[in-house]
């Protein structure tokens, strides 16, 4: 990662500094000059909330983030975007170190700080002359944040940079055994770990779901395994995260038409990075808690012998579909890692994927779609941790009424479900696979921006890492 953070007990004399409000910019007196002090309050009479004093050796910022009547989780964000703001004024002014100095609760500062560090990344890997960003360190001097709240920052921006990396690495650089390959190097790095099946694995388990859509590619499939499960977890049963590896999708026969749709399919392993990385962050962080992860990877492309409309597959579960759109592929390896699951009796099943263009549609890329059948207190635990991060859900229907728009004259199910309801049916048709508590996420639409979207960035966002640690952290603090 690019910045460093650290926990300083006072800024030092010449530090760049930015002193951090949170209920209006009250500057201190015996620190400014009297001409300092006249200059804030005529800024603050106009309302900038973002003030900046040239001492021509360093820059002193003030910035105020009020938290006014606003929610705590909206003033988090607030704060992030705010730190956003800063990272952009740093680095336009080529400072490489900067202190942050603020009285606001620790919680407060960290979201700020997490805003500054994240609005930090950058993917230079294929430019000849990088145009690097020059802030690298950020000091806190803040009563309450402590070395361990900015060892925690460090590991989970490690973990969102790392995962907006892989989402970002074009497929020419990162096919099915690259990501497994990524994955084996992360849990060498955190401690967890990592077993891959090959092709031959894949074959002799019968999971016809991933070698289906396998069958265009000239790279073989895996199937990763991650398991995090330290002594003393909290809980008996796993949690288990899966996530769909689709490194490429072209739609396969049912070919996506370019430009415009199959520009950014590069982006459909976002659910495998998300889960692959949120290991890495637990198990880094030594999270008590027994998680699992597992992600079924390959490319979808049209080739001489690529699965067709029409064809009959049986899967990992023995279900027989009948595939009548091959760019509804996500689903098809998903199902036969939802049915590996079962194994572990989990306590908790999250699947999160790039599955479906409805859902984007549906909400954009300002949250996530799920659904599922877990419990109406898991649900809401994961509500607020969802909100804690900002990478809110919305809950669409998990309806057996819409089943019927699965049926198949000639199989058990289709891998379509028709016009209406296509994130709905996605999930329906997932559901099939499982006998566990179960909660499905459609990340289609936030796990790719397409502009700039302040501390998100642009490109790979990253979104999952956040909303998993957080409700596994408290998860795993809960039960203690
Ligand atoms: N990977 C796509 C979904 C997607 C669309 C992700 C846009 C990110 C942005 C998925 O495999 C897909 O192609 N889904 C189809 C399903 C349809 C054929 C039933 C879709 O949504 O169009
Ligand atoms: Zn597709
Ligand atoms: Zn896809």
């Amino acid at each position: 990662m690019n910045t460093a953070i650290r926990k300083v007990s006072s800024p030092g004399k010449s530090d760049h500094t930015a002193f951090l409000f949170t209920s209006g910019i009250k500057p201190d007196k015996n620190f400014f000059q009297k001409s300092e002090l006249d200059y804030i309050q005529s800024e603050i009479k106009k309302k900038n909330r973002f003030i900046t004093i040239n001492h021509y050796d360093r820059l002193l910022f003030l910035q105020d983030v009020d938290k006014g009547t606003s929610e705590s989780y909206k003033h988090a964000e607030q704060l992030r975007r705010a730190g956003d703001q800063l990272t952009g004024a740093l680095n336009r002014a080529g400072i490489s170190e900067i202190t942050i100095v603020s009285d606001a609760p620790a919680n407060e500062v960290m979201a700020f700080a997490e805003g500054m560090v994240l609005g930090n990344y950058q993917f230079l890997k294929y430019k000849s002359s990088p145009d690097k960003n020059a802030l690298n360190e950020i000091s806190i001097a803040s009563s309450g944040v402590t070395a361990a709240m900015t060892a925690e920052l460090t590991t989970l921006c490690e973990a969102v940079y790392a995962a907006r990396d892989l989402v970002n690495e074009p497929v020419a650089s990162l096919n099915a055994e690259g990501l497994a390959k990524a994955f084996v190097k992360l849990g060498k790095s955190a401690g967890f770990k990592v077993t891959v099946f090959d092709k031959k694995k894949i074959t002799s388990m019968k999971m016809g779901g991933l070698l289906a859509v396998n069958k265009g590619s000239i790279d073989p499939p895996t199937f990763t395994v991650m398991e995090w499960k330290p002594a003393g977890a909290v809980n008996k049963k796993p949690v288990v995260l899966v996530g769909k590896g689709v490194v490429y999708d072209t739609g396969g026969l049912s070919l996506k038409p370019t430009p415009g749709s199959m520009d950014y399919m590069k982006s459909d392993m976002a659910g495998a990075a998300a889960v692959g990385c949120t290991l890495y962050a637990i198990a880094k962080q030594k999270l008590p808690i027994h998680v699992v992860a597992l992600v079924p990877a390959t490319d979808n492309r049209p080739d001489g012998n690529a699965y067709t409309p029409g064809d009959v597959i049986t899967m990992y579960s023995g279900m027989k579909i009948e595939v009548l759109n091959t760019d509804a592929e996500g689903r098809m390896l998903l199902a036969d890692a939802l049915h590996y699951a079962k194994q572990y009796k989990p306590e908790l099943v999250m699947e999160f994927s790039t599955l479906t263009g409805a859902a984007a549609n549906a909400i954009g890329h300002y949250g996530i779609v799920c659904m599922g059948d877990c419990d109406a207190d898991v649900k809401r635990a994961m509500n607020e941790s969802a909100n804690n991060v900002y990478e809110r859900l919305v809950e669409f229907p998990y309806w057996e009424e819409y089943d019927e728009l699965l049926r198949s004259d000639i199989a058990d199910m289709k891998n379509i479900g028709g016009p209406i309801g296509g994130a709905i049916t996605a999930g329906r048709f997932l559901s099939k696979f499982t006998d566990y508590p179960y909660m499905h996420f459609d990340i289609a639409g936030p796990s790719f921006g397409k502009s700039n979207d302040s501390y998100r960035g642009k490109n790979g966002t990253g979104v999952g890492v956040r909303f998993l640690f957080e409700f596994l952290k408290k998860k795993a603090a809960r039960k203690k």
